[in-house]
């Protein structure tokens, strides 16, 4: 401050004495802790200011992309889940070396990659009803295709929900699905048909299979 007073005394007047520090606030452990302020107390961003979006501001150098690496890693050891998007990959190699030895589960989808890891989002988790998964996936769909309403697709809705409720249901992926809508489909839609414990699905898969036979 003091070389930039000299060299701006006239804005340098204009700027109000910095505020003093606020009385550091005790640890709280749902914060995510990025240093510690002037007070050498830990500085930390609590869960409910980070549900309310942070920006993170600063000169090149000035550690943002460290500070975001140590926010992520240690958001993901404090049990949170979080999806990190990074361009250049050198975020996304520090946060995977900070988390080397987490029992958590992390997913690394690389473009760039000759080889990727799978991320299926039809995976039947522990707890959840495939009804539920098949909400959400249909959810997405219809986001997808801009708030379009399946009321006006009710014949869409229904081999959608069928076929997305057996690939949870038999553990298979989208991919299978995909197949599924084929005429010649090498016999997943009989395989589904046989095996699946959903009524609904069943029938709806027969006049699938029906369509895709007869036309
Ligand atoms: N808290 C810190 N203590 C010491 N060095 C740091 C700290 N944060 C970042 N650095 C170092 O400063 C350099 C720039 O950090 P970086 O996070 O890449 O800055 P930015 O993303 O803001 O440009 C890196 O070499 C980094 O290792
Ligand atoms: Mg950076």
């Amino acid at each position: 401050m003091t070389s930039l007073a000299a060299k701006f005394p006239a804005l340098h007047r204009r700027l109000a004495p910095p505020a003093p520090m606020p009385a550091a606030a005790p640890c709280d452990p749902s914060g995510v802790v990025l240093g510690r302020d002037e007070a050498g107390e830990p500085l930390s961003i609590p869960l409910q200011s980070r549900l309310e979006h942070v920006f993170m501001l600063g000169s090149s150098g000035a550690g943002k992309s460290s500070g975001l690496a140590h926010y992520f890693a240690q958001s993901v050891r404090l049990g949170e889940g979080g999806l990190l998007l990074d361009p250049h990959g050198s975020l996304a190699a520090d946060v995977l070396y900070l988390l080397r030895n987490t029992e958590r589960t992390i997913h690394v989808i690389d473009l760039g990659a000759s080889a990727l890891v799978g991320f299926n989002p039809l995976e039947l988790l522990d707890d959840f009803d495939p009804s539920a998964i098949v909400g959400m996936i249909l959810n997405a769909f219809n986001v997808a295709w801009d708030g379009e309403s399946f009321s006006d697709k009710p014949s869409i809705e229904r081999v959608l929900r069928a076929i997305l409720y057996v690939c949870v249901e038999l553990g298979l992926t989208f991919l299978d699905a995909m197949d599924m809508l084929e005429r010649d489909d090498n016999g997943l839609r009989q395989y589904a048909i046989a095996h699946t414990q959903n009524e609904i699905s069943r029938r709806d898969l027969i006049r699938l299979e029906d369509l895709a036979r007869h036309g």
